[in-house]
C-alpha cells in the first residue's frame, strides 16, 4: 500500500519528547498530514518532500549535553517554517546565539502566558492563555535576530520569532490538551505560517485504502482478537475483497468475558465477515500450567499462538497475505519506520512472521494513531462497544493473573473485569480512560460470610488515564463508582472477599500488573 506523502503537510522532527507523537496527532486533527521524522532528517530532504513546515519536538536532553539530539543547522537559515517546541525551541535559541541554562527550579505545570505580540502565531486569540509548561532548561537571553512573542512567570521568552522569518519557537507545549487554545496556536502555525493544505480526512484514508486493498490479488488471512485494531482491519479488508478474506478467532482461554460471542455478533453477523473459531483454550492452559514467571508466560502464550496460527493458515490455505492491525506507534516504537532509530520494544505483532509461512503482510493501519482508527472504524459501521473498546495484552489474562495461571483464578479477573467495564460504562467512564480492569493473585485475606470467617481472595482494581500508555496516571474516579464496583465484585464473584484500588502511576509501576 502506498502510504500518504508529506508534500504539502507538516513534517514533525522526533528530538525523543513524550509528546511527539502528539503533535502529529493534532496537526493530522487539523485535517493536514503529519509524521514523525527522525531528529537529523535534512532541509534538502524536507524540501525534496516539498513540507509545507517543520515543528521540532521537545526531548528529554539538555542542548549543551554531550551526544544530545541535533538539527540540521540549515533548518535555522529561515527557508522553511519551522515551530520549534521546548527542546526543539532551545535549539533555535541557541542556534542562533542566544543562550539556554538549567534553571534551579523546573518549571512544570500549567503556567500563565502573557502574549506581546500575536506576531502570526497567537493571532485571533487572547492576550492572557493557560499553557502547559514542562522544562528545566531555559531560554535566559534571546539574540537580536529574534523577538519575543509572549512570556510567563518563569519563562520571559515563552515564546519568540525570528525576525523577517516564517519561523518560532515555544517554551511551552501547545499540543497538550491543558495548554488552552493549544489548537489555535497550531493551526495558526499549521494555515496562517505554513500554507498547509488540508488534504488529510479519514473519508479520503478509507477509500485509498479500499482502493488499493482490492488490487490484491489471491486469499488474505487475518486473525481478530475482539479489539479494536483487528476488528478494524478485518472490516476494512471485508469491504475490499470480501470474498477472499478468511478471519480466524483463537479463543485462548485469556480472553475478556464474552469476547468470542462478540467477535461473532458483530463482525460475523454484524458486518458479513467470514470468521472461522478455533477452541485453543485448552492448549494454552496446559502450557501455561505451573508456569509463574511473567516473561515465560507471555513467551508461552506467544508460542502457542503462532503455533495454533500456523496450523490453521496450513490447513486452511493457501493464503497470499496476512493482515495484522499494527499501528503506527508499534511500528515507530519497533524502529521500522524512517522515524527515531533506537527501538523502545518490539511490539508483538510487528516481529513478523511465524518461521516457515509464506505470505506477504499487509498492514493497512500502519500509518494511523489509535484515535485515527477508532474513527475509521466508526466509519466503517462498526458499533461504538467495538471502536471505543481499551486496549488489551497479547498475553490476555495470563498477565493479569499473578502467579501461575489456574481456572479460578482466571474466572475471577474475567468476572471482575467485567464489573469494572459495566460499571464504568454505566457512570459514562469508561470511555473517559485509557484502560480498566481488576487483577488477582494469591492472596488470600479473612472475610466474613454471614456469621462466618471464610478465606478468600483479594482482587485489585486498576483505572489508569493516558495519552499513549507510555506513561499513565492512576484514575480519581469518583469514590462512589469504586464503592459500587467493590460491592457488585464481592457479591457476585464467588471467592473474593476483598477489593484493593491501586494507586500506582507508570512508572514506576507499569500498567499490566505482570
Ligand atoms: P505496560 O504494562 O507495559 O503496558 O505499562 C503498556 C500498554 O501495552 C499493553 N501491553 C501489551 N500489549 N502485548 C501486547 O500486545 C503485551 O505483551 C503487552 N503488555 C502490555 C498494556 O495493556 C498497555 O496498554
Amino acid at each position: 500500500m502506498t502510504a500518504p506523502d508529506l508534500a504539502g503537510g507538516v513534517a514533525v522532527l522526533d528530538f525523543g519528547g513524550q509528546y511527539a507523537h502528539l503533535i502529529c496527532r493534532r496537526i493530522r486533527s487539523l485535517g493536514v498530514y503529519s509524521e514523525l521524522l527522525p531528529h537529523g532528517t535534512k532541509l534538502e530532504e524536507l524540501e525534496r518532500m516539498k513540507v509545507a513546515g517543520v515543528v521540532l519536538s521537545g526531548g528529554p536532553a539538555s542542548v549543551y549535553a554531550e551526544g544530545a539530539p541535533k538539527a540540521d543547522p540549515a533548518l535555522f537559515q529561515g527557508k522553511l517554517p519551522v515551530l520549534g517546541i521546548c527542546y526543539g525551541y532551545q535549539l533555535m535559541v541557541k542556534a542562533h546565539g542566544g543562550d539556554v541554562v538549567r534553571s534551579e527550579s523546573r518549571e512544570y505545570g500549567r503556567s500563565n502566558l502573557k502574549v506581546i505580540d500575536g506576531g502570526g502565531l497567537f493571532d485571533g486569540l487572547e492576550d492572557r492563555l493557560i499553557c502547559w509548561m514542562s522544562h528545566s532548561d531555559s531560554a535566559t537571553s534571546i539574540p537580536p535576530s529574534m523577538e519575543v512573542l509572549a512570556a510567563s512567570e518563569g519563562s520571559p521568552y515563552a515564546a519568540v520569532r525570528l525576525v523577517g522569518a516564517r519561523q518560532y519557537g515555544v517554551q511551552f507545549h501547545p499540543e497538550v490538551s491543558h495548554t488552552e487554545r493549544g489548537h489555535e496556536v497550531l493551526s495558526n502555525f499549521v494555515f496562517g505560517v505554513c500554507g498547509a493544505a488540508k488534504r488529510w480526512s479519514m473519508e479520503g484514508f478509507l477509500r485509498d485504502s479500499v482502493g488499493s486493498l482490492s488490487k490484491l490479488e489471491g486469499r488474505v488471512l487475518c486473525a481478530v482478537s475482539g479489539g479494536v485494531d483487528s476488528s478494524v482491519t478485518a472490516a476494512l479488508l471485508n469491504r475490499a475483497i470480501a470474498d477472499r478474506l478468511q478471519c480466524v478467532f483463537i479463543d485462548t482461554g485469556l480472553l475478556r468475558k464474552g469476547e468470542a460471542a462478540n467477535v461473532g455478533e458483530l463482525l460475523g453477523r454484524g458486518l458479513g465477515v467470514r470468521v472461522e473459531f478455533v477452541d485453543a483454550s485448552d492448549r494454552f492452559l496446559k502450557s501455561l500450567a505451573g508456569v509463574s514467571d511473567p516473561e515465560q508466560k507471555r513467551k508461552i502464550t506467544g508460542r502457542v499462538f503462532a503455533d495454533v496460527f500456523e496450523e490453521f493458515a496450513r490447513t486452511r490455505g493457501p493464503f497470499g497475505y496476512l493482515a495484522q492491525g499494527t499501528l503506527y506507534p508499534d511500528v515507530i516504537e519497533s524502529g521500522r519506520s524512517a522515524g527515531p532509530a533506537s527501538v523502545i520494544k518490539t511490539h508483538h505483532n510487528v516481529g513478523g512472521l511465524p518461521p516457515g509461512l509464506s505470505m506477504e503482510l499487509v498492514e493497512p493501519l500502519r500509518e494511523l494513531y489509535k484515535d485515527e482508527v477508532r474513527e475509521l472504524g466508526k466509519l466503517l459501521g462498526l458499533p461504538k462497544e467495538v471502536v471505543e473498546r481499551h486496549p488489551f495484552p497479547g498475553p490476555g489474562l495470563a498477565v493479569r493473573v499473578v502467579g501461575e495461571v489456574t481456572g479460578e483464578k482466571l474466572r475471577i479477573a474475567r468476572e471482575a473485569s467485567a464489573i469494572v467495564e459495566q460499571v464504568l460504562d454505566e457512570e459514562g467512564i469508561y470511555p473517559k480512560v485509557w484502560q480498566a480492569f481488576a487483577f488477582v493473585g494469591d492472596d488470600l485475606l479473612t472475610g466474613v460470610l454471614g456469621d462466618q470467617r471464610k478465606l478468600g481472595h483479594q482482587v485489585t482494581v486498576k483505572i489508569v488515564e493516558s495519552v499513549d500508555a507510555m506513561t499513565a496516571d492512576w484514575s480519581r474516579v469518583d469514590p462512589g463508582a469504586l464503592e459500587r464496583i467493590s460491592d457488585r465484585i464481592t457479591n457476585e464473584v464467588p471467592g473474593v472477599v476483598a477489593v484493593a484500588y491501586s494507586i500506582s502511576s507508570k512508572p514506576p509501576a507499569t500498567i499490566e500488573p505482570q
